[in-house]
């Protein structure tokens, strides 16, 4: 039985609402469900600064592999960033971080970059039949917050690259932390307030999909500033 990464999602708010820490908590907190999800895996050439995640100007971290989503698993860029366990047909498992969007690809369908396809099956076998699941992505240096081109106190857009998990919320402040606005997640990647944070500079909390919480305090608002935490997520 297939469910949608939204029907996971609502379960899962579902869940921790109503069952709170009682939920079972499996040996990778990073793992809203452990599911082994079943698909198809293909290859491209992969190209993370050209992907629909707008990674311009981030390198994959090493040993983890790149690979596009389909897009009935995209859910509004929600799994960009994100770190998944790979298992092909030789047995193989690698580790890979979504950097794109594989249109028209069909549930849990897995467009690998030709170097991670290469690693499970061979490429003259062209199509392999996989099982992954989201896991935390093996980083340890911390996230970074990248602002895009054109950023001002009047147009807040920025993005979170090298993040450990899942970032599901972003905020702005512009009084010390006392209150905060939510941004809007792009299908692109990129949390925007369209009016902007009214500020020149701004404190930027973002949560992941855990709870886990990460702020980076006076990040200026300005295009092109990436803005290192001191941390990753937990
Ligand atoms: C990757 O994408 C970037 C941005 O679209 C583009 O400039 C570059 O030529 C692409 N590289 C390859 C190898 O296709
Ligand atoms: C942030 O800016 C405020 C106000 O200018 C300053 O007092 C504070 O020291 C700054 N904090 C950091 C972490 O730079």
């Amino acid at each position: 039985m297939l469910f949608s990464l939204s029907t996971i999602a609502a379960i899962s708010a579902f869940a921790s609402t109503a069952l709170g820490a009682a939920l079972p908590v499996s040996g990778n907190p990073n793992t809203i469900a452990k599911r082994a999800l079943s698909g198809e895996a293909t290859f491209y050439g992969g190209n993370t600064s050209g992907g629909q995640c707008s990674f311009t100007e981030y390198t994959l971290p090493s040993g983890v592999y790149g690979s596009a989503l389909s897009d009935s698993n995209w859910n509004n860029a929600a799994n960009c960033g994100a770190c998944a366990s790979v298992k092909g047909p030789n047995g193989k498992s690698i580790v890979v971080m979504f950097t794109d969007q594989c249109p028209g690809c069909g549930p849990n369908h897995l467009d690998l970059y030709e170097n991670a396809f290469t690693e499970l099956g061979t490429k003259s076998a062209g199509i392999i039949d996989v099982t992954w699941d989201y896991v935390a992505c093996p980083i340890t240096s911390p996230l970074s917050i990248h602002m895009k081109s054109g950023v001002s106190q009047y147009w807040f857009s920025a993005q979170i690259v090298n993040a450990k998990r899942r970032t599901t919320k972003l905020e702005i402040s512009t009084d010390s932390g006392k209150t905060w606005k939510a941004a809007a997640r792009t299908t692109y990647n990129f949390f925007e307030i369209s009016s902007g944070s009214g500020a020149t500079s701004a404190w930027i909390r973002v949560t992941s999909e855990t709870g886990s919480t990460v702020t980076v305090k006076n990040v200026s608002q300005t295009g092109d500033v990436r803005a290192t935490a001191t941390a990753n997520f937990a």
